[in-house]
């Protein structure tokens, strides 16, 4: 296949493209209807179809022949341990899961969270869902009670799944507690809190409620998958909007299983038997595109790493992993390099390592600077690629489709949009822009398969989000343009959304507390440059009058308000006080040009704004902050 006529066969004619793609997938009843277009404007990809998720990533590839091929290595020098599945073991085991799920009462469509450190069993619980037919939706481990809390009366789980604790470098976080606060501030009680003990960790369970993960599962009975529709959800995954609420992503099973066949097989060119390594964590859309799904539906072996870039031990432990298991292609987040450079700068500890497995090395989640591109790809000897997506996707817009013929990969751009989607710049009027020139980035309808086509529980939002400000295409949020040859920059977003290690966080949300501090009367949160973090959050404020907090003493008020209520991977740590914020003459506070003026942009002076002057001011505070990166 070519990449140029496969793009241009799958915009000319999605369905036929498609159907095509879909004979790659394994379904219980194959599809004789490939895309349907709704009235709203959003569409279902293979309506008829049924196939089952956990099936394709496990069962099947053992009717091919894969029983006793590693499915899963467990890496954890957190906790000094390693471990290997084979796909029959793994399949045991989930099936196993899935049946005690089901004893206790799961159902087709029930909800289950999932709140686990990186552990095998965190990928098997989601696995034990999609067996059954229910609807896992993974929380990250960092998130406050009060976020779990939010997702748990948004979902409304049947059964939460958790541990007595995560490590994070040398510390213990213990889960548990967590989960206990995040059922008092709840409205949903799920029947059963089902727990998983860790040697680390004591647990106090709560008697009816909380059950022992050792002493129910391997009593049950394991059971087989049930045939689901290709448009019932696989799972929702809970992503930041630019409210306080955040939205739930839902995942179909049928267009996330073509879709990631397709991925794995045509952009990472991996093969069965390779050995991939998805360097993220199961609470995001990464952990379950490329550490659980995508390369167990394509037969790889792969990576689950319960570890952090630098110091655990070191900054070497990539290449280790690397090395041990014969990696032959990554994902990663470019703060986790930046990180490992700032350590090993010379990058000493690679050399220790025989990386000669390695075939590219793909980057994303967040901007990629040419500084880190270019080090990773000298120190390493290897492609390295910069792709572009999003929660809402699920899988690549843009990458190098390195199993197609004609791949190109430029460095400096996020690579070309991949079969199945046309990227395009649009104005503020909605017009198409042409090359080199910034506006915000669109997809065109139809989305390919595996994209979110609702949020759970709100579909109008999702209309809202998405499809409301500009007909026939799909709003990413983001900012960049695309250069004469069709390759994508991707400048930020132009939302209230930043990203913090690769995090995706909400300033909307952060603003909401950072103005309830009695000493707030005003307050914006953006975006400011880091250099390992690519971004943190500052909060801009101005005093009420008369209010005599000291502004260390406010910045740590506000510190601990937000790890309470988010959690410590927002890493509110710096605010500024300004005496006023910039502001339309309708007293609407100008985020975007607050935003521009963070990253360094040319500011037009907004004809809306009420006093020009301030911006110098502004501009003068967060310079400091520009130059501290
Ligand atoms: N459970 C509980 N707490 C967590 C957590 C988890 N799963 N993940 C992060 N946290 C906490 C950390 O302990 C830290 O708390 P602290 O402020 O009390 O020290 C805080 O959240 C911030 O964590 P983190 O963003 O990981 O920063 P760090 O300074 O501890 O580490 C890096 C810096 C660069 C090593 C780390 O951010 C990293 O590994 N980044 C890569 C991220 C990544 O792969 N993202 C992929 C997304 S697709
Ligand atoms: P998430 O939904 O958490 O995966 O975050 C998606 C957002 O991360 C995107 O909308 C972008 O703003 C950002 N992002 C992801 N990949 C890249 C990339 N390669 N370059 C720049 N930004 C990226």
């Amino acid at each position: 296949m070519n990449y140029q006529h496969s793009h241009e066969r799958s915009i000319a004619d999605p369905a036929g493209f498609w159907a095509e793609q879909a004979q790659a997938v394994s379904w219980f009843r194959s599809p004789t209807e490939t895309l349907r277009a709704l009235a709203d404007g959003t569409h279902q990809w293979f309506a008829d179809g049924q196939l089952n998720s956990c099936y394709l990533a496990l069962d099947q590839q053992i009717e091919q022949g894969r029983g006793e091929q590693t499915a899963l290595i467990y890496d954890s020098p957190v906790t000094n341990r390693k471990a290997r599945y084979s796909y029959r073991e793994l399949r045991d085991e989930v099936a196993r899961l899935a049946g005690a799920l089901r004893e206790l009462g799961v159902e087709k469509g029930d909800r289950v969270i999932i709140y686990m450190p990186m552990v095998p069993q965190a990928a098997m619980a989601m696995l034990a869902c999609a067996r059954i037919g229910a609807v896992h939706s993974v929380v990250f481990g960092g998130f406050a009670p009060h976020e779990l809390a939010l997702r748990i009366d948004d979902a409304k789980p049947r059964l939460l799944l958790t541990a007595s604790c995560g490590l994070e470098f040398e510390r213990v976080i213990e889960y548990k507690p967590l989960v206990d606060k995040a059922l008092e501030l709840a409205s949903h009680r799920p029947e059963h809190v089902l727990v998983l003990k860790r040697p680390q960790a004591p647990v106090t369970l709560v008697p009816g409620r909380d059950l022992d993960w050792h002493a129910i599962v391997p009593l049950a009975d394991p059971v087989e998958p049930v045939p689901v529709g290709s448009g019932d959800p696989l799972y929702i995954m809970y992503t930041s909007g630019t409210t306080g609420k955040p939205k739930g992503i839902v995942r179909d099973n049928g267009g996330n299983a073509v879709a990631l066949t397709f991925a794995m097989r045509h952009i990472y060119n991996m093969q069965a038997g390779d050995v991939w390594w998805g360097i993220s964590d199961v609470g995001w859309v990464v952990g379950h595109s490329l550490i659980v799904y995508g390369p167990l539906m394509a037969g790889c072996t792969t990576v689950l790493y319960e570890g952090k870039p630098i110091r655990t031990p070191d900054a070497g432990a990539y290449w280790r992993v690397i090395e041990e298991y014969g990696v032959n292609s990554l994902f990663c987040a470019p703060t986790a390099i930046r990180a490992i450079r700032k350590e090993d700068p010379s990058g000493a500890l690679s050399r220790r390592h025989d990386l000669g497995s390695l075939k590219h090395l793909f980057l994303a989640g967040e901007k990629l600077d040419s500084s880190t591109h270019q080090w990773l790809g000298k120190l390493t000897g290897k492609p390295v690629h910069d792709h572009w997506w999003q929660t809402e996707t699920g899988w690549p817009v843009t990458a190098p489709c390195t199993g197609l013929e004609g791949c190109v990969s430029r460095p400096g751009s996020s690579n070309r949009a991949v079969p199945g989607y046309r990227v395009a710049v649009l104005d503020e009027q909605g017009q198409p822009l042409g090359p080199n020139r910034q506006g915000a980035i669109v997809i065109a309808l139809p989305l390919p398969p595996g994209c979110a086509q609702t949020l759970w529980n709100d579909h109008p939002r999702y209309l809202q989000s998405y499809l409301a400000a500009y007909p026939d295409y799909y709003h990413t949020g983001d900012g960049g343009y695309l250069d004469e040859d069709g390759f994508v920059h991707i400048m930020g977003r132009t939302d209230d959304v930043i990203n913090v290690a690769g995090h995706r966080l909400s300033t909307g949300e952060m603003e909401d507390l950072v103005a309830r501090h009695p000493a707030v009367a005003e307050c914006a949160v953006i975006g400011v440059p880091d250099a390992i973090k690519g971004q943190v959050p500052l909060g801009l404020i101005v005093l009420k009058d008369g209010s005599r907090i000291a502004e260390q003493q406010l910045q740590r008020e506000l510190t601990v308000t937000i790890r309470e209520q988010i959690g410590a991977l927002a890493c509110f740590q710096r605010i500024a006080l300004v005496k006023r914020l910039p502001k339309t003459r309708s007293g609407k506070i100008l985020r975007a040009v607050l935003r521009k003026i963070a990253n360094g942009e040319a500011v037009a002076i907004p004809s809306t704004i009420d006093d020009p002057a301030i911006l110098a001011e502004i501009g003068a505070t967060l310079a400091v902050y520009t130059r501290a990166s």
